[in-house]
């Protein structure tokens, strides 16, 4: 058995994760995309895989893309989201009816996921479709979960009870015990690099992306304003900058 076909004969295959609402809140929206951006790799064609409402799909193209496509499995979304195009020309929605992503091969310049890959059913199929659409030298960019983050930010269920609040040390139990309470998938950054690497990409960095606490109002204003400014010397700080809330990968099409 190849190492693709164990990750998909382990529990990594789901059918009951929910799918996970928009992130795109604006502060957000710009410490992510700026990320993007400083890489250089924002041209071209790019894909928004699993862009809910639409809102970094259009940010894609704001920061130096020349088109972008959004899709997204859940179709009220997609409807929120084609709001958007009679106002940006440059982005088109579509709602995808299954796992398979409805392009030609080698279509896109890059493709983004944006606390995504966490929610799919088959991450190694969604991965494959992705590797397929990109063209040679294309990239790809994950953001999701970070299992060093001592918070599991989709909250968690006990059997049918279900508590909607970020819960402390759940990312830290051994897999094993954890995803029998979670909503979604995390990973350890290495986990992802492998699972990336697997499916045929070369990742070239490994990073991450800390919280902007824009969706939690009920931490004190000021402590926030504090946090955002010290930010940047965090995301620099050895040891302490891998506890931020989502890896940040990118990888390469050979
Ligand atoms: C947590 S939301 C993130 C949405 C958006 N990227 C953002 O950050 O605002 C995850 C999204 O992925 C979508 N999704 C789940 N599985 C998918 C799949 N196989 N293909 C495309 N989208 C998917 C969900 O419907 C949901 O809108």
């Amino acid at each position: 058995m190849g190492l693709v076909e164990q990750v998909q004969e382990s529990n990594r295959i789901v059918q009951h994760f929910k799918p996970g609402g928009s992130t795109a809140v604006p502060s957000n929206v710009a410490y992510r995309l700026k990320k993007i951006q400083k890489l250089g790799i924002l041209k071209g064609k790019w894909l928004d895989c699993g862009c809910a409402d639409g809102g970094y799909t259009v940010a894609l193209v704001d920061a130096g893309a020349e088109s972008a496509v959004g899709v997204d499995v859940v179709e009220e979304r997609i409807q929120q989201a084609k709001e958007r195009e009679k106002d940006h020309p440059a982005v088109k929605f579509f709602h995808l009816t299954n796992d398979d992503l409805p392009f030609p091969d080698a279509s896109f310049d890059g493709v983004m996921m944006n606390e995504v890959l966490e929610h799919v059913t088959d991450e190694v199929h969604t991965l494959r479709e992705i590797l397929r659409v990109l063209r040679p030298g294309g990239h790809l960019v994950i953001m999701s979960p970070n299992r060093w983050f001592p918070f599991e930010g989709h909250g968690m269920h006990i059997g049918e009870r279900v508590f909607e609040f970020p819960i402390p040390i759940l990312p830290w139990l051994p897999s094993k015990i954890g995803q029998q309470f979670m909503f979604a998938r995390n990973y350890w950054p290495s986990e992802m690099r492998d699972l990336v690497n697997r499916v045929g990409f070369s990742v070239w960095k490994v990073d991450f992306v800390w919280p902007i606490f824009e969706v939690w109002p009920w931490l004190p204003q000021p402590v926030i304003h504090q946090y955002r400014k010290i930010l940047p010397v965090i995301e620099r700080t050895p040891f302490v900058r891998r506890f931020g809330v989502s890896v940040f990968l990118v990888a390469q099409k050979r």
